[in-house]
């Protein structure tokens, strides 16, 4: 490795660690899962309530994927700022922008599994997103959910693409991302280090294994801690219940709810596909030869921008969580809800 690399270039490991968990947990998990409305919810109630380990089990999947979103975009962010997306590592870059994208779509898919008012009720409210795009929104709408409505089709064909489709896609495009890292190496401090090149073994590795320690004793924290929840059946013809997407969709879902009527694409759909295809003509776009931020200074501004936007429309969902959903999780942090 270069001279210069610590901490910051820990992260890819920890995300490569908690993917073993999710592939481990979730094959658990889909020992007894059933994808249909009649027994999904079931099956989940069996899994936490019924099942030795279950609801660790569950707990560690479920926070697990709002563990590595977090850090993928921890990871994301410490790429941009070193500016690593340059040549020769363009290719790298791109294969991370599809991982990001692939990691949101299990968050997505999974969380309609457990068929309970949360799950159906977010399901409703993001499939609909699609149908705002021009032209095909309505056809785009009827692929995802299998038809008009969410219904059993939504469960399978969001179950196929939670286990099958997705893993394999993350799994190729990993071991490339994997390969192209070692292949032309880290980057290494944005304003190159003289001296010769150091191994990974031990200092590397030292803060490798404390970053995992850390990372992996916080996920089981959160799973023994904050067991995950199971509201009621998913009920379709109920209107009442107020839906809530997960943490990380939240600014999206914000920044949709403030635009005004008729406006909802630009939320929608030209924001996050304007974000999107500037991060993959990112390497492009940026032709400044140094790595340094202060000699790229609009594409910094122009990341900080982003990450503002996305956090500030977070924190602003966060803090008006209406308050029945407040008492749901702290009942079910606190295990007493029902069966
Ligand atoms: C499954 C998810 C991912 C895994 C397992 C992973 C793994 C890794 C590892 C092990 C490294 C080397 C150590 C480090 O820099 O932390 C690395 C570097 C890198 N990653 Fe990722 N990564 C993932 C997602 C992403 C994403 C979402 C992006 C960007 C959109 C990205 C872009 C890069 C780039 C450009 C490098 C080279 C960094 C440098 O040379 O300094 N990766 N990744």
């Amino acid at each position: 490795m270069p001279p210069g690399v610590g901490w910051w270039q820990t992260l890819g490991n920890l995300i490569m660690t908690l993917l073993i968990f999710q592939f481990v947990t979730g094959f658990a998990l889909a020992m007894y899962y059933s994808p249909s409305p009649e027994a999904a919810h079931a099956s989940v109630r069996h899994i936490t309530y019924d099942v030795t380990l279950g609801s660790f089990i569950r707990g560690l999947h479920a926070w697990g994927s709002s563990v590595i979103v977090f850090v993928v975009a921890l990871h994301t962010m410490r790429v941009f700022f070193w500016g690593s997306y340059k040549k020769p590592r363009e290719v790298t870059w791109l294969a991370g922008v599809v991982i990001f994208q692939i990691v949101l779509g299990f968050s997505f898919t999974g969380y309609l599994l457990p068929w309970d008012q949360r799950a159906y009720w977010a399901t409703v409210v993001g499939t609909r997103i699609a149908a705002t795009v021009p032209l095909i929104g309505h056809q785009l709408l009827v692929f995802i959910r299998g038809g008009e409505e969410v219904g059993a089709l939504t469960l399978t064909r969001f179950f196929s693409f939670h286990v099958m489709l997705l893993p394999a896609s993350l799994m190729a495009f990993m071991l490339a991302h994997l390969f192209l890292v070692r292949k032309h190496h880290i980057a290494g401090p944005v304003e190159p280090q003289k001296g010769p090149p150091v191994p990974f073994y031990p200092n590397q590795l030292f803060k490798d294994a404390i970053v995992l320690l850390v990372g992996v004793g916080l996920l089981i924290y959160l799973a023994i801690a904050f067991p995950p929840a199971l509201e009621a059946v998913a009920n379709p013809t109920g209107t009442d219940f107020s839906p809530r997407p997960e943490w990380y969709f939240l600014g999206l879902y914000e920044l949709l709810k403030i635009m005004p009527p008729g406006w909802e694409v630009v939320a929608a759909v030209i924001i996050p596909t304007t974000v999107t295809i500037g991060m993959i003509l990112l390497p492009w776009l940026d032709r400044s030869r140094s790595r340094h931020p202060a000699k790229r200074q609009w594409v910094i501004f122009s990341g900080i921008a982003v990450i503002l936007l996305i956090g500030l429309m977070t924190l602003k969902g966060i803090l008006e969580t209406p308050p029945e959903h407040k008492a749901a999780s702290t009942e079910a942090v606190a295990g007493k809800q029902t069966p």
